[in-house]
């Protein structure tokens, strides 16, 4: 195992790989533990020449002085971070917490509803929502059964958990606005309701409670870069205002955001992905094909910091 940053960083103490492109990365970081609140992101880096990836944070434990991360491999650095971040490794740089903290107190019934990897950064919020005495219900999609993960962890702390499935594999057939359209029709007093997911699932939920008037919460994830407000990258329109998702937000009133403005700044550089996660799977190919068959002494030698195979490829 190589560590990309040996002696520095921070160390990642356990991973789970919840499927072939989905894993949690526990890392050691107790100011970080300490300082997080439900809602707020960090930027992580891999290593030195690496992009910043914003990234929710997903659980934190302040005993143990850990911050848990649930990545989706979508493309270059998400993939090139699931390769390199092994338990034992270090990643070079993690910034924040960064974000408003979502407001949890002063509510007495909440949806709290994650669709596929949203489910992850809703948790902190389901739980916090608890702990301020809310009566929480939690609402969880996914594709198909064998993609769920931490059914276990909602079950501890909401109230009602209604779990839903594409295909109909687990739970109740439908998308998470099927499973909000059940809890309004089981509780008419939500005061409420938090959705985190793909742009056209949050749009989906607002739509969805915008008849009942139920106040509604969504986490804004526009490419950012900087994370403090300085690029502008990040901007979103929310009513006739523009905001700074990553200084502003990322939560904002789901009735007001314009989500197609959104998901067409999303999709901006796409060529760009495409081309950089292209020549980093090239790489990667190489590397593998001029990897020698070591032995003994040899392979202990191999444990040595590598050659940057990303040497000049920083584009995400
Ligand atoms: C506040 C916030 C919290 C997030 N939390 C999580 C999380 O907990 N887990 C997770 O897996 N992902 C999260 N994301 C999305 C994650 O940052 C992107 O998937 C990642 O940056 C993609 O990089 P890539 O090089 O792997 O893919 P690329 O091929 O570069 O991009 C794939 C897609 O990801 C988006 N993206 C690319 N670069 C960025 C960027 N710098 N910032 C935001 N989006 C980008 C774009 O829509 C792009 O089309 C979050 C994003 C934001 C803004
Ligand atoms: S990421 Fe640059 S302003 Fe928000």
């Amino acid at each position: 195992m190589v560590d990309a940053n040996p002696g520095l960083g921070f160390k990642i103490l356990a991973r789970e790989d919840f499927s072939d492109v989905t894993y949690s990365l526990v890392i050691r970081h107790p100011l970080m533990a300490k300082a997080a609140r439900p809602g707020q992101f960090v930027i992580a880096m891999t290593h030195e020449s690496g992009e910043r990836v914003p990234l929710t944070i997903a659980d934190f434990d302040r005993t143990k002085g850990t911050v848990t991360l649930v990545v989706q491999a979508v493309g270059k650095s998400t993939k090139e971070m699931q390769q390199i971040c092994q338990v034992g490794t270090s990643l070079y740089g993690l910034v924040g917490p960064m974000g408003v903290p979502s407001p949890l107190a002063g509510k007495k019934k909440v949806v709290c509803v994650g669709g596929g990897l949203g489910v992850a950064p809703i948790f902190p919020q389901a739980r916090g929502f608890k702990e301020n005495g809310a009566y929480v219900i939690g609402i969880l999609g996914f594709r198909t059964k064998k993609l769920i993960f931490w059914e276990d962890k909602f079950r501890a702390c909401c109230d009602e958990l209604i779990l839903c499935t594409d295909d109909g594999s687990a739970g109740m057939k439908g998308f998470v606005s099927d499973g909000i359209k059940l809890a309004i029709e089981g509780h008419r007093d939500i005061d409420e309701v938090v959705a985190i997911g793909p742009p056209i699932m949050m749009k989906a939920c607002a739509e969805t409670t915008r008849p009942h008037a139920i106040k509604t919460i969504v986490s804004l994830n526009p490419i950012m870069v900087d994370g403090t407000g300085m690029c502008g990258g990040c901007r979103v329109k929310i009513g006739n205002q523009i905001k700074f998702a990553c200084v502003d937000g990322p939560d904002f009133d789901g009735h007001k955001v314009d989500f197609n403005d959104l998901m067409m700044r999303l999709k901006r550089y796409a060529e760009e992905e495409k081309a950089a996660l292209d020549r980093w799977s090239e790489n990667c190919r190489m590397m593998q094909r001029a990897a020698p068959v070591l032995k003994g002494d040899e392979a202990a030698d191999s444990a040595l910091p590598l050659p940057d195979p990303f040497d000049g490829v920083l584009g995400g």
